[in-house]
């Protein structure tokens, strides 16, 4: 994709956390976000040597730290949030992107709840506290900020597998939906993207595929 003009670059001078961060969408966008100017990424995931792997690729184009995050741990999206704002003095947007795929097919009938419980840490609970503190700062530091959350086309539809999946992405739906209310007052938007497949690590471990062949067939 063509870098956008300097008069297009609407990310001049933001500074941005990235959830999930190291991989698929959360990798490709810290790629756009440089293109478009932002002046500083912060990547947060748990997958330590493909997060330093990216930052290091982009450092000589804006700010970039890789910073350890497990989005189920409240105290280390805490830390992140404290950790940007100290590096880089602020923090004006907060991709709240990290996700699993269901483990297994997980229909009613079969749905394994424990599974269904660390999915549900992740893709819900997580991004609750990556709104909870990004917003806390925002609000803090008077920021005009945005936060944005990916959910899914699967939020909008009813499937006749991945149960735990689907309703975890609603639940990422009615989260938006609250949060906006609330920090709208404050200049905050809070918004969802709903991505339809992309041939991703997580997508193509769960249809069984192999990602060199999802992306060429
Ligand atoms: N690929 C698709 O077709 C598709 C479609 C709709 C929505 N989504 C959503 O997009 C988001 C990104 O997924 P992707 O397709 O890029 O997959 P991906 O597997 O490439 O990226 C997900 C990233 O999240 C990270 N992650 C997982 N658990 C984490 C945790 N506890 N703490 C921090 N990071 C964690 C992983 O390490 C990985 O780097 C997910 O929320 C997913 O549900 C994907």
């Amino acid at each position: 994709m063509a870098e956008p003009k300097p008069s297009n670059k609407k990310l001049e001078g933001k500074v941005a956390i990235i959830t999930g961060g190291a991989s698929g969408i959360g990798e490709a966008t810290a790629l756009m976000f440089v293109d478009h100017g932002v002046r500083a990424i912060v990547v947060a995931d748990i997958q330590d040597d493909k997060g330093e792997n990216l930052a290091a690729s982009i450092a000589d184009r804006c700010g970039c730290t890789f910073i350890h995050c497990d989005v189920t741990k409240e105290e280390d999206v805490e830390s992140l949030v404290q950790s940007t704002i100290q590096l880089y003095g602020g923090l004006d947007i907060m991709f709240c992107n990290a996700g699993i795929m269901s483990t297994s097919l997980q229909t009613i009938l079969d749905l394994d709840l424990s599974s269904y419980q660390k999915l549900f840490a992740i893709n819900v609970g997580g991004v609750a506290a990556s709104i909870k503190h990004a917003g806390r700062a925002m609000v803090k530091g008077n920021t005009k900020g945005c936060i944005i959350c990916t959910a899914s086309i699967a939020a909008g539809i009813g499937s006749d597998r991945h149960t735990d999946y689907v309703m975890s992405k609603n639940a990422v739906l009615a989260l938006m939906r609250c949060a906006s209310t609330q920090l709208g007052s404050h200049g905050i938007r809070v918004n969802c993207v709903s991505p339809g497949p992309v041939a991703t690590p997580l997508l193509c471990q769960g249809v069984g595929m192999g990602v060199e062949e999802a992306c060429f067939t």
